[in-house]
């Protein structure tokens, strides 16, 4: 493959809001709340912060420096900076992973689709807490209206990476993320002020720490992986299309900054509303699509036609979260196949999104038609949303740091964090330090402790 032919992002603004727009998704404003909701709050997020700091951030600048240095798919990286070695692998299991998140997240972000209709056509006027709770149980035991969003948004996904790099991607992150900052904000604002709200927000500030077991920490480990899009190569794959004056450090930090803020601040927006009207916070997947019409309602109780304009728009700009989301996986298992496999983008983008149709609807029928199929207790979704947080992502983590840290040529890393030089890195030492022990051993004793093989 010629280098000088691969695209790249066109502006500096471009590479931070793209990386920001497959980092902020359904992970920060639908995962983080309901983990932090089984987890038992304020301690689960604290340890989630420390997961970000600790393993999140060195492991992202990590995926940056190879993906760039490489300037290719995930597991063409590997091959080009260790060829002949088995570390493509790792590449191989960041592609699966990828393949499987895609077809379950898009499940959930199709039901955005539906909460946007529900909207528009203003059916959340006048009903009650758990009339939402019964009409969002029937709606995704329904046997086809879920299926049908699932396809249309893979659809939507599906053009938008035919389209390629600069165009789809980076237009698209442009336009929704400093829009869906500005109305989280207010949402923030609206929750906290229903009645009752102080002890959403206690929950949330107030850590018990007789709640945290094993299974807090690689909850919120695999959270903060799932969230920052680390661990299967995406950034990566979006890094081989920075160019050389990108400052790595710099972005990374800014995009774990934004991603870290927007799931805080959707864990606001949840918690207060949810005490508020009486909703448990352990709902697992369908807290916020049982809380947020609540917050819609209540919030403007005198002015029906604030609760209408809030509701609309939030979905909207929830659905195209989603999207800069599902693009970014998308695009790492299009660029895998386009470049391993010589196929023409068009091609694998249709093998990709006509495989993740399948799966999805396999994940979307798990509270419907195939509810009695469980393993290990879990339905098919929280199965495949267990096998890829909870133990890939993780495990991709690992070895991207140990790649990093071990494998890779010290003149590489210091090279491309230092743009050839011509920027400084303070943290240079501390950098490798983590990747070489730090974020290995932590992720190794989270697994333990999970085990149960020794306790923290
Ligand atoms: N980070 C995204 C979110 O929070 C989801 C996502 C995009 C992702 N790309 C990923 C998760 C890669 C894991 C790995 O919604």
């Amino acid at each position: 493959m010629n280098k000088a032919k691969r695209a790249t992002f066109g502006s500096k603004m471009g590479v931070v809001l793209a990386s920001a727009g497959s980092a902020v998704g359904l992970g920060n404003i639908w995962r983080f709340p309901y983990e932090t909701g089984n987890n038992g709050g304020a301690a689960f997020i604290l340890i989630y912060v420390a997961c970000v700091i600790a393993m999140g951030m060195p492991v992202m600048i990590s995926e940056f420096l190879i993906g760039r240095r490489a300037r290719a798919n995930v597991a063409g990286a590997y091959h080009r900076l260790a060829a002949g070695t088995p570390w493509h692998w790792v590449g191989l299991m960041g592609v699966l992973a990828c393949f499987l998140i895609l077809s379950y997240y898009s499940v959930v972000a199709g039901w955005t689709l539906e909460y946007i209709v529900e909207a528009v056509t203003n059916r959340f006027a006048g009903q009650t807490s758990a009339e939402f709770i019964t009409s969002f149980d029937a709606f995704i035991s329904n046997p086809w209206r879920p299926i049908i969003w699932l396809l249309l948004f893979l659809l939507a996904t599906h053009l938008i990476i035919v389209k390629g790099v600069e165009k789809g991607i980076e237009r698209s992150a442009k336009i929704m993320m400093p829009g869906l900052f500005v109305i989280i904000l207010l949402l923030v604002v609206c929750s906290v002020m229903l009645p009752g709200a102080e002890a959403g927000v206690e929950f949330l500030l107030k850590p018990d720490f007789s709640k945290v077991t094993s299974g807090v920490f690689l909850s919120a480990m695999g959270q903060a992986f799932f969230s920052l899009s680390l661990g299967m190569g995406c950034l990566m794959t979006y890094a081989s299309y920075f160019n050389k004056r990108v400052n790595l450090t710099k972005t990374a930090f800014s995009v774990g900054t934004i991603d870290t803020l927007v799931a805080i601040l959707a864990g606001f927006i949840i918690f207060p509303a949810a005490f508020s009207v009486g909703i448990q916070p352990d709902q697992g997947p369908k807290l916020i699509f049982i809380t947020l019409p609540n917050v819609f309602q209540q919030a403007f109780v005198g002015a029906p036609i604030l609760s209408y304009v809030f509701a609309v728009l939030f979905y909207v700009l929830l659905a195209v979260a989603s999207l800069t989301s599902t693009i970014s996986m998308h695009e790492v298992i299009t660029a895998y196949l386009h470049e391993e496999f010589k196929l023409t983008r068009r091609k694998a983008a249709r093998i990709i999104t006509g495989g993740a149709m399948v799966l999805g609807i396999l994940c979307s029928l798990s509270w419907g038609l195939t509810s009695g199929f469980t393993v290990f207790g879990m339905n098919t979704f929280d199965l495949f949303d267990y096998v890829t947080a909870k133990i890939m992502l993780p495990m991709g983590a690992l070895c991207v740091s140990v790649f990093a840290g071990w494998h890779l040529d010290r003149h590489i890393v210091r090279d491309e964090l230092t743009n050839e030089g011509t920027l400084k890195h303070s943290f240079y030492r501390l950098f490798i330090f983590a990747l070489k022990y730090l974020v290995p051993i932590l992720i190794v004793a989270v697994f333990v402790n999970e085990l149960g093989l020794f306790s923290f």
